[in-house]
């Protein structure tokens, strides 16, 4: 859903966040609840354009999919094996609904998924590790046709990359494949051992997630659960990194500091003050912000690149040079032309984004060039101090991933509404 974010700065950040369940959990979860004999039910899902889509997904599948309450409550055996386009063609995530129809109807059809612009994004390493499993892929223009005839059953496969959706799909085909699978180079970040926890939970049994090597003894079947999902670590650093840029104090509650480790000690090390708990953070600054030299992404445990835009929206406020490379996505710093555009110094050479100080921020208008980059345009928003207005034109990116950004950081004091939806405003705005 498009609408505007507009955006007074120079206001400090003070309060409480609590962090909503993982966007990046809740999907696979999703999908995974189609391999199960049982209702399943997720405990505190934000409302997100994605968890929606993934809605729509799976009913187009034959399940009983709605929200009750806080909670998603996902019900049916999959009636039919093929995806409805839209919803797939909108999302990265939808590639993950195919093991599992593979698994329970021996065929899957959807188109090519979408998602942010941020990179090539081949699904190659999902489809390899299927084919090594069993699995026969067609694909014609943007129609993919997996088909398994025989089955999938368990094999030995090595990731070339720790892919985080390639490491999702094999675990979800491995879940009900006949024998055992080994999955080696796989991805070890959390959201991978929270589906293993989930399939676990189910009756599956899966062994050596969040590390590299992942053994998964396929079973008959899987039962449903009642399961909450880990708390989202990039929202986490997205309000960490809003507080250093409007400065303040705001406590993260919720989320365990060391699933965002990088982020924090980044901003520790630009002179932000840290405090960890076991479950919460507490980010200050009411000081200057210092540059913080190289930084890079990275596989987990490493800088996550989600956070890599949102780290930028910080820089420009610093006093200090800072460069952010993101090894993992080519073209992830599409924010690059606004953060200009509000007069930042800033320029994007190959995978690297450099700041410089000495610019100077003032209110325009922006848009957002996709989900991170767009929480990062509003970050930035709230670094400008000269009373000027920052209004972020969202095509509906940023509501993919957080369900009510302005609110949220209206509710810790920052001069920041959701506006009128659509170029229409925008081209008002311009205009102005
Ligand atoms: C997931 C996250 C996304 C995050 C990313 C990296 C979800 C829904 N999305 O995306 O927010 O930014 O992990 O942490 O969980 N690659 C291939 N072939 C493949 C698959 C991936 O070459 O078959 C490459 C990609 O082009 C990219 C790298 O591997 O360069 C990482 O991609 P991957 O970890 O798969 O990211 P996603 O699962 O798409």
């Amino acid at each position: 859903m498009a609408g505007d974010y507009i955006i007074t700065g120079g206001r400090p950040l003070n309060g409480t966040v609590r962090v909503p369940a993982a966007k990046n959990s809740v999907l696979p979860l999703l999908a995974a609840s189609l391999l199960c004999s049982g209702p399943v039910r997720l405990c505190g899902v934000p409302e997100l354009a994605d968890v929606a889509e993934s809605l729509a997904l799976l009913r187009s599948a034959g399940c009983t999919a709605e929200r009750q309450g806080a909670d998603v409550r996902v019900d049916g055996v999959p009636g039919s094996g093929t995806l409805a386009a839209g919803p797939a063609g909108r999302m990265r995530a939808s590639i993950l609904f195919c093991a599992p129809l593979l698994a329970r109807l021996g065929r899957a059809q959807t188109v090519l998924p979408g998602g942010c612009r941020i990179g090539a994004r081949p699904i190659d390493l999902h489809l390899a590790g299927l084919v090594q499993m069993g699995a026969c892929p067609q694909l014609e223009g943007e129609r993919l046709l997996l088909t398994a005839p025989a089955g999938l059953h368990g094999a030995d496969i090595t990731l070339r990359f720790p892919s985080v959706g390639a490491t999702e799909t094999l675990l979800l085909a491995a879940a009900l494949a006949q024998g055992e699978t080994t999955l080696r180079g796989a991805a070890r970040e959390p959201e991978i051992e929270d589906l293993a926890a989930f399939l676990n939970r189910c009756g599956g049994r899966v062994q050596g997630a969040g590390t590299g090597t992942v053994r998964v003894q396929g079973v008959r079947r899987l039962h449903g659960c009642s399961f909450v999902p880990l708390p989202d670590r990039i929202t986490a650093a997205t309000f960490a990194c809003a507080c250093a840029a409007a400065g303040g104090r705001v406590e993260l509650a919720g989320c365990a500091p060391r699933l965002y480790a990088p982020v924090l000690e980044i901003l520790e090390q630009m002179g932000c003050g840290v405090v960890r708990r076991s479950d919460a953070a507490v980010i200050t600054r009411f000081g200057r912000l210092y540059g913080p030299g190289r930084v890079f992404t990275g596989a987990y445990p490493a800088l996550a690149t989600d956070a890599a835009p949102l780290l930028a929206a910080v820089l420009l406020c610093a006093e200090g040079p800072g460069s952010i490379e993101d090894v993992i996505f080519e073209r992830r710093f599409g924010c690059a032309a606004g953060f200009a555009a509000l007069g930042g110094r800033v320029r994007v050479e190959g995978r690297t984004l450099y700041a410089e100080p000495g610019g100077t921020l003032q209110g325009t208008v922006l848009e957002a060039p996709d989900l991170r980059g767009g929480a990062a345009l509003v970050l930035a928003g709230l670094g400008v101090g000269d009373g000027s207005c920052v209004r972020v034109l969202d095509a509906g990116h940023i509501r993919r991933g957080y369900a009510d950004l302005a609110g949220d950081l209206r509710r810790l004091g920052a001069d920041c509404r959701a506006g009128r939806t659509g170029t229409e405003a925008g081209r008002q705005t311009k205009k102005l």
